[in-house]
C-alpha cells in the first residue's frame, strides 16, 4: 500500500529492559509499516520521574513536555507494551499519569494503536483492555482491529537485530499498520 500524504507516528515503549522483545518488535515496526509512514520512538518513559502532584505544581519535568509535545504534533501513537500481572506496566501507567496532567491533553482525539505480546500464550491481551479503559479518560481514540498480539514474542524477535522473524507475525503487524494509518486518514484528512 502507497499512502497519498506522509503519516507521522511517533511510538510509546512500555519496557525499559535492553533486552526487552517489545523493544525489537518496536524497533521492526517501520519497515513493516506501508511506505510514506514513519515511526519515530519517542523519550524513555523510564527517564520521567514518579508522579508527584507537589512536582507538578512546580512545573511540569522536561521529560514529560517533550513527550507530551510528541504526542501532540504526531498523527497517531503506536503503544508497544508487555503485560505485567494483567495489566500494564507501573512505569507505563505512571507516563500516561504525567501526560493527562499536562494543560492540552496531548491524547485528546488522538488515533492510538496498541500492540502487545508475552512469551506466554495470552500475548498481553489482558494489559491492552486496560490500556483501552485508562485511554478512555484521556480521550484518545483507540483503533481496534486487526489486533497485535503476539504470543510466544520471545521465538519471534531478534532481539540483537531490532527484527520479526516470524512471518505470520510480520503479516498481521503490517496488516494492523496498514488498517491502522487508514483508520488515521479518515479521522483526519490530510489536504
Ligand atoms: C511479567 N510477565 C507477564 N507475562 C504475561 O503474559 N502476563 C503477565 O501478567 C505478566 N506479568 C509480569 C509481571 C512482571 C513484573 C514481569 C517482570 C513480567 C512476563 C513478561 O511478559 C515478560 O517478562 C516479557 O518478556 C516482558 O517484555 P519485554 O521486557 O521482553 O519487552
Amino acid at each position: 500500500m502507497t499512502i497519498q500524504k506522509p503519516v507521522e507516528l511517533v511510538l510509546l515503549l512500555g519496557s525499559l529492559r535492553s533486552g526487552s522483545f517489545h523493544r525489537a518488535l518496536a524497533k521492526a515496526l517501520p519497515d513493516l509499516a506501508p511506505s510514506g509512514v514513519t515511526i519515530s520512538l519517542l523519550g524513555s518513559i523510564g527517564d520521567i520521574p514518579h508522579y508527584n502532584a507537589d512536582v507538578q505544581a512546580e512545573g511540569f519535568p522536561d521529560t514529560v513536555h517533550a513527550m507530551g509535545g510528541g504526542i501532540a504534533a504526531a498523527d497517531g501513537v503506536v503503544v508497544v507494551t508487555p503485560e505485567y500481572n494483567y495489566s500494564v506496566p507501573g512505569v507505563l501507567k505512571n507516563a500516561l499519569d504525567w501526560l493527562s496532567r499536562l494543560p492540552s491533553t496531548p491524547f485528546a482525539g488522538k488515533p492510538v494503536s496498541i500492540m502487545s505480546g508475552s512469551p506466554g500464550p495470552i500475548a498481553g491481551a489482558r494489559a491492552q483492555y486496560h490500556l483501552r479503559q485508562i485511554m478512555v479518560f484521556l480521550d484518545a481514540i483507540v483503533f481496534t482491529k486487526p489486533e497485535v498480539m503476539v504470543g510466544g514474542i520471545n521465538t519471534k524477535v531478534d532481539v540483537a537485530a531490532g527484527t520479526v522473524t516470524d512471518e505470520a507475525t510480520r503479516q498481521f503487524i503490517g496488516d494492523h499498520l496498514q488498517a491502522f494509518v487508514q483508520f488515521v486518514d479518515r479521522l483526519s484528512p490530510k489536504s
